[in-house]
């Protein structure tokens, strides 16, 4: 990539830092690479204005503008996998989805609510669903079941909503998941079933807000991978608001390497990195 010439003074980086800290809860690096530099300049350009603090608005809890929204895309960090963290996903079918349906006798009594917050481009929320319906088998259909996904980078929602995904990312799965939830379109992508795209939600959502919009509580929250960019009073408070979203003995799931102290926030530690409500 040719070498960037467009210059940010240090003053306005820091106010960038200083607002996405603010708004986003983000710690931003303290260097900005040449690459970043190179498409805040394209930005600049493609939104008919002299500097990126022009993109800085007020409005962050319920939406942003559409040049902030690409600012946001510069700077987050999307790396995801589908299946990342197996041993979620194992205990997620072996103890989890057992546990929310015990209680129900019929299986269209079911109403299961799964929350992915952060769920970047998508391969977190589609993994749940594939482990659900590889679960229910053909029950799953009969369910009233779906998951949320959240973010807050909306290029990563649009790659979930058209669940395009590389052929890189998708061969690391087995043949029979492949054959069963994705199409080939070319040599290098495949496209994940229609049905599976319906079933999920992708909502832009800011997860340092003062309250979760959501009017109804979930049985299993994964928010994995995120907090640990954030500063750590505010990974606490965000903990503590997912835990009021929670049902009575959900679940929540955070990234393996992000272990707290939940006694606080009402959860008891049932696994690697895996939390249950307790009231
Ligand atoms: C490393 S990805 C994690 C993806 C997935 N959960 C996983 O574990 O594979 C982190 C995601 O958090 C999102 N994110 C960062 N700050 C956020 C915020 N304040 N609210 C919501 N999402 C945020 C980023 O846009 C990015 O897609």
């Amino acid at each position: 990539m040719k070498k960037s010439t467009f210059r940010l003074s240090e003053t306005d980086y820091e106010t960038i830092q200083r607002y996405f800290l603010d708004n986003f809860a983000l710690i931003l690096p303290s260097d900005i690479t040449d690459q970043k530099l190179s498409r805040i300049e394209l930005l600049c350009r493609d939104e008919r204005i002299e500097g990126p603090l022009n993109l800085l608005t007020t409005n962050t809890r319920n939406d942003v503008t559409r040049g902030l929204s690409k600012l946001i895309s510069i700077f987050t960090i999307n790396h995801t996998d589908f299946f990342r963290e197996q041993l979620h996903f194992d205990f997620f079918t072996s103890e989890v989805l057992p546990n929310i349906t015990s209680d129900t006798p019929s299986i269209i009594d079911n109403d299961i609510r799964i929350w992915s917050a952060a769920s970047s481009t998508g391969e977190e929320p589609y993994s749940i669903l594939m482990a659900m319906i590889d679960f229910f088998g053909d029950d799953y259909w009969k369910l009233n079941a779906g998951v949320l996904a959240t973010d807050i980078d909306k290029e990563a929602l649009s790659k979930g909503i058209n669940g395009i995904f590389r052929h890189s990312k998708v061969k690391k799965l087995s043949r029979k998941k492949i054959s069963k939830f994705f199409s080939r379109l070319n040599d290098r992508e495949y496209l994940i079933d229609e049905r599976l795209r319906k079933e999920i939600l992708f909502r832009w959502l800011n997860l340092n807000v003062t309250k979760f919009p959501m009017k109804n509580n979930f049985h299993v929250i994964f928010c994995r991978n995120v907090l640990q960019y954030f500063p750590i009073d505010i990974r606490g408070q965000i903990v503590q608001k997912l835990s009021n979203c929670l049902l009575k003995n959900g679940y929540l799931f955070l990234g393996i390497s992000e272990t707290y102290i939940m006694e606080q926030h009402d959860l008891r530690r049932v696994g690697p990195a895996i939390y249950q409500k307790m009231n």
